[in-house]
């Protein structure tokens, strides 16, 4: 339940009809608007405090405060992306317990479940907080979303309003605190009124002596939890509203019972969460409350690296170091500064720690400190290493695997497919002295090579940097700096993706893609061998691969299979014909503000209906649905959104756009492709004369086989936590393989394998345990999959879980424990704790020379 009409986000106006359709479009407010305007509030106050505190500037934007505003005046437009990135995730969250709670009245505020509902919100705040000392902002996100609501909802639902109150009740976000005179369960507090007449339905004693209601709220089955005298929801779907006392209390919307108090109940719902907000904030810092929004300095990249360790690895490493330093030291203070540093070293049979910094001086030692040593046998933990980076890197983040080695745990293939997935990062391969490069070396030089990948090793790379739209690159160690320019360009800002496609095996196809004013700094990367291109320009200028002098290629390298390409800027059409039997890959990008976010969406079955952002794969052979908003430019217009499929032909399946309010499409398409398929999106930014065109570079699939999952999110170390989740086939019966990793290689217990009857849904549990020794604040993501018996088939969900520890949250951390030395501690102690207990490895020995350096370093 919510504010404005039970219109959970917008959407819902498309689906229940009746009592919603009565509400004008940008008139009642609900969660979203009231989060979105929340956090913009909260932002500035951030934004003006950091400024103050740094003796800069700070001009407050015009209001109504808009994310393009604020991210510019923070100085941080660079941001905007991640900025509405984080505030739809928070949203999101948000409007996931009116789906997934839509019962429970602890989240809602009803049924005078004041202790219960505080209860949600200041356990959340402590996970909140918890995760933001560690950097862990997506958790952090995720929380904040789940108790903004409760918290809003309480202004709706409860009678706060109606007793005069002008200001937020302040002691919801406090823990110790009386929330003030609460009912008794056999006080009477309202009487039976009808439509108009419920103005005035709360009892005067309980409005006189200040004492708290709020209402109850059942559909059918639940009536009789109303005691007698209680007040109601109120509303079609109320059951309760229609036993005496008849009516209802709540202010969801200007048509609600208390419709007449529904813009004062939105206002103190929109102060209290900016309250809550500034709560966080004050715990977190400016800059790391910041961060959680997803404002940072710089280009708001993320610079990621991956490295094998081993051996072999130190031409590599060198390679790494001259790359960071000079990324670093030449963008440090820049808008180009990466937002974020990660690495995650790897060898055999250790991997992490998982190092995560703001600090580029601090990275650059750490990376300065990498040394190859060990790695026994030739194959290496390599898919392990992405799995950790790829449950710590913000969405959409680019890394970088270096490896001259074939993966040992192949095993983890669909698990990182899936991370992938779900937070569409594009993971690039740096792979030297594969067995194609070694050949071509052999026959330069008689140097014998000790280590090789084969071609069916290279694959799962290439298989992967496919799925991701990243890059297999594979080259010589005397090659690789050549390659590595690739790295600074995927830091820049605002890196969007025109294009992206791959043949294999090769065939002869040409591309389109569509440049707009907005693009700069337009880029081509091919992979592949043997192969020739003619590029046409939309004026009909064309230029070959092998001609040179040609105007259209302004600067070309080739380097093992790698091809890149920088073009002239012509706004318009541009094709690409490929020529090539081997299979290729290619992709065009640029820097551009406008970009697009969308998630996969499929309809609520609970009584709100409602869209809910999927954690799995979406339904093959099915309506699909998608949500999508342009980011980067509060005029543009979404004119066309189509799933093509990623197969010969680029088959397109067009999607029917709905606007929604808040800038947001709802985009259904009739039948879910059973192949790989890329999202592209077209639009128009206002006053432009052309289209601009954006992919995701990520490759999706739908699935026949549909996976769900209900725990909570909040792990206490020590304590057996159970995820219960359904699995089902659209198909005959069949058995799945079931599979259950985590990020952290914390214990794990799951069914190996299930039995789907058709037309039947089968349930499994996952038990996972996260050792004593774990840190408040740590995350873990979890990954269950579920994969048909001839493996032609595969789905999942991922799901992110907080650790906090109730017993030594509280104990107070000032600004010194948040230094990165206390979270490399920490980090260090818990991953060495997942080598030990495997075998003795490195991992130790560059945890305690992080930590002796990172000692150094803040002395
Ligand atoms: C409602 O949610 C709270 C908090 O997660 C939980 O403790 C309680 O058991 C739930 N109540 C019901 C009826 O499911
Ligand atoms: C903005 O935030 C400040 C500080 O938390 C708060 O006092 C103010 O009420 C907020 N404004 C709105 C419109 O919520
Ligand atoms: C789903 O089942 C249909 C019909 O049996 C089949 O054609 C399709 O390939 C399957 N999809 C996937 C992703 O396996
Ligand atoms: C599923 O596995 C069980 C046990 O291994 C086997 O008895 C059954 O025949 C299998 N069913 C199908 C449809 O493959
Ligand atoms: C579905 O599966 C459950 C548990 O195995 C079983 O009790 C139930 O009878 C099945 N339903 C149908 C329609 O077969
Ligand atoms: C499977 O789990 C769901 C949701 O937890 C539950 O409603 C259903 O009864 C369970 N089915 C069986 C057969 O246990
Ligand atoms: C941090 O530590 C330093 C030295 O250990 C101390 O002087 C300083 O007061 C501490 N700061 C805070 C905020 O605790």
């Amino acid at each position: 339940m919510i504010l404005s009409g039970l219109a959970v986000f917008c959407f819902l106006l498309l689906h229940i009809g009746g009592q919603a359709f009565e509400i004008l479009p940008g008139d009642s407010l609900n969660h979203q608007e009231i989060t979105e305007k929340a956090i913009l509030n909260a932002t500035v106050q951030a934004c003006g405090a950091l400024a103050l505190a740094e003796g800069t500037n700070f001009n407050v934007p015009a209001q109504p405060f808009t994310a393009e505003g604020v991210a510019a005046a923070c100085g941080a437009s660079q941001s905007l992306k991640t900025f509405q990135q984080a505030i739809t995730s928070i949203t999101l969250r948000n409007i996931r317990v009116d789906i997934r709670y839509a019962l429970n009245a602890s989240f809602h505020f009803d049924q005078e479940m004041f202790v219960q509902g505080r209860k949600i919100i200041t356990e959340g705040m402590i996970a909140v907080k918890a995760s933001n000392k560690m950097e862990n902002y997506e958790a952090a996100r995720q929380k904040l979303g789940e108790i903004m609501h409760p918290l809003q909802d309480f202004y709706s639902h409860s009678n706060w309003v109606e007793l005069g109150n002008t200001l937020p009740n302040s002691n919801l976000i406090r823990k110790d605190t009386s929330i003030g005179n609460i009912a008794d369960k056999s006080k009477a507090t309202c009487r039976s009124c009808n439509g108009d007449d419920c103005t005035n339905n709360i009892l005067e004693d309980i409005i006189a002596g200040k004492i708290l209601t709020s209402g109850y709220f059942g559909i059918a089955t639940l009536v009789s939890t109303k005691p007698s005298g209680k007040c109601s929801h109120g509303g079609a779907l109320d059951q309760t509203s229609k036993i005496k006392p008849t009516g209802g209390i709540n202010k969801d919307s200007f048509k609600s019972s208390h419709g007449h108090l529904h813009t004062q109940a939105a206002n103190l719902a929109t102060a209290a969460t900016s309250q809550l907000l500034e709560n966080i904030r004050l715990a977190a810092g400016n800059r790391p409350f910041l961060q959680m929004v997803g404002i940072s300095k710089g280009s708001s990249r993320a610079l990621c690296f991956v490295i094998d360790t081993s051996k072999s690895m130190s031409d590599d490493i060198a390679v790494v170091k001259t790359v960071t330093s000079s990324i670093i030291n030449s963008h440090v203070g820049t808008e180009s500064e990466p937002s974020v540093y990660i690495l995650v070293p790897f060898n055999d049979p250790g991997f992490g720690p998982l190092i995560q910094t703001s600090d580029a001086t601090l990275f650059k030692d750490v990376v300065n400190h990498l040394t190859a040593t060990g790695g026994g046998d030739i194959e290496e933990m390599s898919l392990s290493g992405v799995q950790l980076a790829l449950a710590s890197a913000p969405f959409n983040s680019e890394i970088f695997l270096f490896t001259d080695a074939p993966a040992k745990d192949k095993q983890l293939k669909n698990t990182v497919i899936a991370l992938i997935e779900r937070t569409q990062t594009v993971v690039n391969f740096m792979v030297t002295d594969s067995v194609v490069t070694n050949r071509r070396k052999r026959s330069n030089n008689n140097q014998p090579q000790t280590r090789a990948i084969s071609e069916s090793d290279a694959q799962l790379y290439k298989d992967l940097a496919q799925a991701s739209g990243g890059q297999a690159i594979e080259v010589t160690k005397d090659e690789l700096p050549v390659a590595t320019t690739i790295i600074a360009q995927a830091t820049s800002s605002s890196v969007v993706t025109l294009l992206q496609a791959s043949r294999s095996p090769g065939q002869t196809d040409s591309f389109t893609f569509l440049v707009d004013e907005t693009v700069t700094n337009l880029r081509v990367y091919i992979t592949g061998r043997s192969l020739t291109f003619t590029l046409t320009s939309p004026t009909g200028a064309t230029q070959q691969s092998a001609d040179s002098t040609g105007s259209l290629i302004t600067s070309s390298k080739t380097v093992g299979n790698f091809i890149t390409l920088q073009l002239q800027k012509q706004v318009g059409q541009w094709k690409l014909q490929m020529v090539s039997n081997n299979p290729y890959t290619l992709k065009v990008i640029g820097q551009s503000a406008v970009d697009f976010l969308f998630h996969f969406v499929e309809p609520s079955e609970g009584p709100f209906g409602g869209f809910d952002a999927l954690d799995t794969r979406p339904r093959a052979g099915v309506k699909g649905r998608l949500l999508v908003s342009i980011t980067g430019s509060d005029s543009a217009t979404v004119t066309e959104v189509a799933l093509v499929k990623s197969s010969k032909g680029s088959e397109e399946i067009m999607g029917v756009v709905v606007p929604q309010d808040n800038g947001n499409y709802l985009v259904q398409v009739d039948v879910m492709p059973a192949v790989e398929f890329v999202v592209r999106v077209k639009g128009r930014v206002q006053g432009s004369s052309n289209d601009f065109q954006r992919q995701s570079p990520t490759n999706f699939r739908a699935s026949n086989l549909t996976l769900s999952a209900n725990s909570g999110t909040i792990m206490i170390p020590g304590t057996l936590f159970s995820v219960p989740f359904t699995v089902a086939s659209g198909g005959p019966d069949q058995n799945v393989t079931i599979r259950a990793t985590n990020s952290k290689g914390f214990d794990t217990t799951s069914p190996t394998l299930l039995f789907l009857q058709s037309g039947n849904s089968t349930n499994g549990t996952v038990t996972l345990s996260a050792p004593l020794s774990t840190p408040s604040g740590s995350d873990v993501v979890l990954t269950i999959e579920a994969e048909a018996l001839d493996g032609t088939d595969f789905n999942y969900i991922v799901l992110r879980l907080s650790i906090v520890n109730p017993v030594n949250v509280e104990s107070s951390c000032t600004k010194n424990c948040s230094l990165s030395i206390w979270l490399m501690l920490v980090l260090c102690l818990f991953s060495t704790r997942i080598s030990v207990s495997t075998r003795v490895s490195q991992s130790f020995l560059l945890c305690l020379s992080i930590v002796a350096l990172g000692q150094l370093i803040l002395k």
